[in-house]
């Protein structure tokens, strides 16, 4: 292995830190490395070709009250992969907020566990406002540049895919910013988004063509500010969601953000042509989901997946700390975290659902070539009880109900998997699935390589990471073929 330490950020974060989210397996970095011909136990296949990027929260300052594991400063790590060998890198996101804390040693802005009026910055990002505009939540590739994103909506940021340099804010970007969980179709080369905001109309949609120009952007209108996290998208249409989990009117005159669940509303997917305006809505049961995994047009209906909460305001465990009050919204099994299906009916309007699955599950990935098509395999994290820790994934088989799991063992936790189709694969599970680890035992860090046709295995390949990284959510995939310089090898810096 080649390694060097090529940053380090400034942390005032205190030694004897006991924060729940930043020690033991959210520990943040500070240093960020440069490292090639990583060692390998096990092989990598010499036909897996192109990179795994993952984002993740990593704070650098103590928050001005409180801190939530939602408000870290964005970090994205890069595993390459080429002719059997692999490269690391790691990158803090340059944001605007992040360089101006660098600069003041102190957070400047709140956090989501805080009134906006504790920042001591006025301005800010955020649905909220006065939030940093972290770039921390997701992260996609589109247009042969990765996008960083952050679930408040925000700044767009441009890092280079291979290097991990910040190259600047997307340009298109509408005045509220952008939320995380963009959607690249890689049919049309499209970047579908969304925004969300506290004032009228509350939501907007829009598309960014493969040159990387904006060319639509609609309203959505909403009966007041929701929450949205996600969206979906079929062949010919968009989806997005009016969920009865919302921040209170009168607690937001107020200064305060407070989601409250409203059972005696319905959820609501609004379904538009996806470069039209024209918006027909679907009411199903009351809940909020998360994410989505897949939809697709089958006949009169749109089949909608996704993780159905049966308890999306988890009930107050008084008296026992303000940490398990705010961290009883992490854990899969208090809130009841189930794979759903909805199945939006074009011609009558009406909406059918059904439980795919009993198990607590989240964070699913499909096989791309597989987006808004008809597919048969999802590929979901399980999480340590009350933690917001996965430990293990699991196949969920659509078509016959069966299920397989791999356990990363005990205090080892993955990241949200990224299904890589093998070239010339035969079948929608002919794939590997990529993952990153943070092991507790041996205090290091692995890209796992597993093969989605047997994933009880356990993994083809484990290599080995210069640093035990932090624990970390959402990841793509891009191939090399999508990568502009890729065949040049590894990169310098
Ligand atoms: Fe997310």
């Amino acid at each position: 292995m080649d390694v060097e330490i090529v940053g380090r950020a400034l942390s005032t974060l205190p030694a004897d830190d006991d924060h729940p989210y930043r020690t033991g397996p959210w520990r943040p970095q500070t240093t960020e490395w440069k490292a090639d011909d990583l060692e390998v136990v096990g092989e990598i296949p010499a036909d897996l070709d192109g990179v795994y990027l993952r984002n993740t929260e990593n704070p650098v300052h103590p928050a001005t009250k409180l801190y939530h594991p939602f408000d870290g400063d964005g970090m994205v790590h890069v595993v390459g992969f080429r002719d059997g060998k692999a490269f690391y890198r790691n990158r803090f996101v340059r944001t605007d907020g992040f360089l101006a804390e660098q600069e003041a040693g102190e957070s400047l802005w709140a956090g989501i566990a805080e009134r906006p009026s504790v920042a001591k910055r006025a301005d800010g990002w955020g649905a909220r406002t006065r939030m940093k505009d972290a770039s921390s939540t997701d992260i996609v590739v589109h247009a042969g540049q990765a996008l960083s994103s952050f679930w408040q909506c925000g700044d767009l940021y441009r890092l280079d895919p291979l290097t991990l340099e910040t190259l600047g804010k997307s340009a298109w970007a509408p005045d509220w910013g952008v939320s995380a969980h963009t959607k690249a179709d890689e049919r049309t080369g499209e970047l579908l988004f969304f925004s969300y905001a506290t004032e009228a109309p509350y939501l907007r949609y829009g598309v960014v063509g493969p040159d990387n120009r904006l060319k639509h952007l609609t309203d959505v209108p909403l009966p007041g500010p929701r929450l949205p996290h996600d969206m979906a998208f079929t062949e010919n249409y968009a989806i997005l969601n009016d969920f009865p989990l919302f921040w209170d009117q009168r607690l937001i005159d107020q200064g305060k953000y407070a989601s409250r669940f409203h059972p005696d509303l319905p959820s609501r997917f609004a379904v538009l042509p996806r470069l039209g305006s024209e918006i027909r809505w679907f009411e199903a049961d009351p809940t909020y989901v998360l994410h989505f995994t897949n939809a697709y047009e089958e006949g009169d209906e749109i089949v909608l997946d996704g993780f159905r909460q049966g308890c999306p305001e988890p009930p107050d465990p008084r008296g026992e700390g303000v940490y398990q009050r705010m961290f009883r919204f992490l854990a899969l099994e208090r809130m009841q975290v189930t794979l759903w299906r909805w199945r939006l009916n074009l011609t009558t309007g009406r909406v059918k659902e059904e439980q795919l699955s009993e198990r607590y599950t989240e964070f699913g990935v499909i096989n791309p070539d597989t987006a808004a098509r008809p597919y048969r395999y999802t590929y979901a994290a399980t999480q340590k009880p009350g933690w917001f820790l996965m430990d293990g994934i699991v196949k969920h088989d659509l078509l016959t109900g069966a299920q397989e799991r791999y356990a990363y063992g005990d205090e080892v936790f993955g990241s949200e998997a990224t299904v890589v189709p093998r070239a010339g694969g035969t079948s929608e599970d002919d794939a590997y699935l990529v993952t990153l680890t943070t092991d507790m035992n041996a205090d290091r860090s692995e890209c796992l390589v597993l093969d989605a046709a047997r994933l009880s295995d356990g993994p083809l390949a484990r290599i080995r990471l210069p640093e035990r990284i932090s624990s970390g959510t959402h990841a793509t995939w891009a191939p090399g073929s999508a990568l502009r310089g890729w065949h040049e090898g590894p990169p310098t810096v």
